[in-house]
């Protein structure tokens, strides 16, 4: 950068000229990083011009530019990496909060193996960094790339920053030829510290915390300013490998270790569940002096015959858990009550707080969760803080888990102000005035107004657009809500968004016109709005935004019925909540009545139907992904099982089935294709052989998905 002057030294005339070159410099590198894929400056260097453009027009707003970069709508500069899908997915990890939590997952692991009492089984721990993952693919012991987790599926490529962290071998002797070697990127506090202090000098913003640190400074785009920021590695687990790197977990960490990689040395074995909580207790001791941050103990099966057979479950493997540490607390002051509207017209009430660090963090907001919570009541009508309700002015106790949004816990009565009021929750909708119901069995109030209430159609058309949904480029939260009021060219409802175009030809008041846009940066939309116009099953449906039908339980949905046709006609079908349709929807594994219900419900309404079916003549669907089953004799097979089984327990059968591509029924019918029966088995067995459906025993069907 040139040098540049204080604003406050600048004469008009220089502030003009300097609004004219950060115009240039803006739009230059907005067009290098987004039309041409090579961006040529980092992101703290774009963010910086952008921040003295915007200082520059504050001093002197008569100056401020038709085409100036503060109001450009684009991409924000870290959309520019390539992508690099995951040969193996990169899971997260379930949760444990307390011992007896600790005690379930393994009893959860015996059942499911069908385990006998004497057998052993044993478990690794080891502490949980708390950073961000990466994923190193190595071929012929290269280093090949880098990729972040992403959304699991797809990360990010950041192979030009890992190959700046030194604890990342570049060359591997002696590994096997494809070796996907899974870790924490992570910074210690010291390089934190020092880091901080020389931001402040360069009169730039701290970081937050470590793992904030060490997330920015991985995802730069010029890997040269990775290279000044001292990151370090863990390697923990391996994605993709062409040979098995041992027999259990912690002789592969071991080879890891062999191999190069820094693997952690408190890692340890642990014959059950009560040696598996002493080492959490051991880490727990040592957490604040490992000089680095650790937010729990994972806890993992060591023999990976037993990974194998026990699989995943959607997004978390059922051979791992996460044993969290106690959440931070810290006290500060409720200043306001605001409840907000969500995307199912849920009025959740948000604590507005002086703003107060909660382990490392800042926090402002916290979650009240419902009225019933702000009252001191449980959603059953039993106390909860000593029956203490929560009021504006109050003291109150901020927790902090994690991730997870900031909750307040507790109040301290004896701080109260004087005139502290009960809060009073609204029966109408703040935002659409609708009336604001609260059905039964429903802990919150939910606003009755559908898509007429602003907010919720704003919500609805964000998460339509948010990161795991259909994630258009330069369509994020702040210009969905300045289309959504638009006059000329309005979004209100998801189709919107791929008529933009059209309507804007055929409308005067063109979008380029805009304040704010210009040819280049409405181009850039519409362009990045035609890239979403293929996409997949899971993806869409979860883009929906449907009540209770998540990310995981979308892709589920879209694996069990494969292309977005026979759904569409199945899910009609299932309309009566009775009948053949209905019983195969709460078939699936991860499908309960509750969302089966609210899925069927949104395509039962009509307007809510009509939105989808307009939105989708726009599209091009992709069938879901199904499991990966090449070379599997049973993909696309109906298979039944009975009797009982010796060597695996049923639901390990079904999984497995499933996973291999094939299709598990409850009862035998002329579809069926292939029957396991055990011992014992009965009339399943005997229709079967009426039928002339081929039957085969435990071990016979073992043998036949051998090594798959
Ligand atoms: S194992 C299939 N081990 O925690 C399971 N993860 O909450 C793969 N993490 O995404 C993960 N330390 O980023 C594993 N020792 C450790 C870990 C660890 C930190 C992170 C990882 C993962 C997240 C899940």
């Amino acid at each position: 950068m040139t040098e540049t002057k204080e604003i406050k030294d600048l004469a008009p005339d220089e502030a003009r000229a300097e609004l004219a070159r950060l115009a240039q410099i803006l739009s230059e590198a907005n067009d290098a990083y987004h039309r041409q894929d090579a961006p040529d400056m980092s992101d703290a260097d774009y963010d910086a011009l952008k921040r003295r453009n915007l200082d520059i027009e504050t001093a002197f707003p008569d100056l401020k530019r038709a085409d100036s970069a503060t109001e450009q709508v684009g991409a924000s500069p870290s959309d520019g990496f390539g992508k690099i899908t995951h040969a193996v997915a990169m899971l997260s990890l379930g949760n444990a909060f307390t011992d007896e939590d600790v005690q379930e997952f393994v009893d959860r692991i015996r059942k499911y193996l069908g385990l006998p009492a004497e057998a052993e089984i044993a478990f690794t721990a080891e502490p949980k960094i708390d950073g961000l993952s990466l994923s190193l693919r190595y071929e012929k012991g290269k280093l090949i790339h880098a990729a972040t987790r992403g959304d699991g599926a797809t990360g990010e490529n950041v192979t030009a920053n890992a190959l700046t962290i030194a604890d990342i071998p570049k060359n591997l002797q002696g590994a096997p030829d494809v070796l996907e070697v899974r870790g924490e990127v992570y910074m210690s506090h010291a390089d934190f510290d020092a880091l901080n202090e020389k931001q402040n000098t360069a009169g730039q913003k701290p970081f937050a915390n470590p793992r904030n640190a060490a997330a920015g400074s991985l995802r730069q785009l010029d890997a040269r300013i990775t290279a000044s920021r001292p990151l370090r590695f863990f390697a923990y687990a391996w994605g993709e490998l062409s040979a098995p790197l041992a027999k259990t977990q912690m002789a592969s960490i071991q080879r890891l270790g062999d191999l190069g990689f820094v693997v952690n040395p408190l890692t340890k074995l642990c014959a059950d569940a009560d040696q598996m909580v002493q080492q959490y207790r051991l880490i727990e001791t040592q957490r604040a002096t490992l000089g680095y941050d650790i937010d729990g103990v994972v806890y993992k099966v060591d023999c990976l015959d037993f990974q194998t057979r026990l699989g995943f479950r959607s997004t978390t493997p059922r051979w791992a858990t996460a044993h969290k540490f106690p959440a931070e607390l810290a006290w500060t002051r409720l200043e306001e009550i605001d409840i907000q509207v969500g995307r199912t017209g849920a009025l959740s009430p948000v604590a507005r707080l002086t703003p107060v660090t909660v382990g490392g963090v800042v926090v402002s907001n916290a979650t009240l969760h419902n009225e019933d919570y702000i009252a001191g009541r449980d959603n059953k009508g039993g106390e909860i803080r000593g029956g203490k309700d929560i009021r504006e002015g109050d003291w109150v106790q901020v927790y902090r888990a994690g991730d997870v949004i900031p909750k307040v816990a507790d109040v301290d009565l004896s701080k109260r102000p004087n005139d502290a009021q009960p809060f009073v929750f609204p029966t109408q909708c703040p935002e659409c005035q609708s009336d604001a119901p609260r059905e039964e069995g429903d802990a919150v109030r939910r606003c009755s107004g559908g898509m007429i209430c602003p907010a919720q159609a704003v919500e609805k058309l964000k998460h339509f657009v948010s990161r795991k949904a259909f994630d258009i480029d330069g369509l994020g939260a702040k210009q969905i809500e300045m289309f959504y009021g638009d006059q000329d060219l309005p979004i209100r409802q998801p189709v919107d968004i791929f008529t933009l175009q059209t309507r804007d030809a055929e409308n005067l008041g063109k979008l380029k016109n805009r304040k704010g846009w210009g040819d280049q940066s409405a181009q850039n939309l519409f362009d990045a709005i035609d890239e979403k116009r293929t996409i997949g099953f899971g993806r869409l449906l979860f883009s929906l935004g449907i009540r209770h039908v998540g990310e995981a339980a979308s892709n589920l949905i879209a694996a069990h019925y494969g292309n977005w046709v026979d759904f569409e006609k199945a899910v009609t079908a299932a309309a009566p909540f009775d009948g053949a349709e209905w019983e195969n929807l709460l078939g699936i594994d991860g499908v309960g009545e509750v969302m089966a219900r609210s899925l069927v419900l949104a395509f039962a309404q009509e307007a809510e139907r009509a939105g989808i079916d307009a939105l989708c003549v726009h599209l091009t669907i992709q069938d879901a992904e199904r499991p990966k089953t090449d070379g599997s004799p049973v993909a696309g097979k109906t298979v039944v099982f009975t009797g009982s089984l010796e060597k695996m327990t049923r639901a390990e059968a079904k999984n497995r089935a499933e996973t291999l591509g094939a299709k598990v029924s409850g009862s035998v019918s002329a579809k069926t294709d292939l029957v396991i029966a055990g011992p014992g088995a009965g009339s399943k067995a005997k229709k079967a052989q009426e039928l002339g459906v081929e039957i085969i025993d435990e071990d016979t069907w073992l043998e036949l998905i051998k090594g798959l």
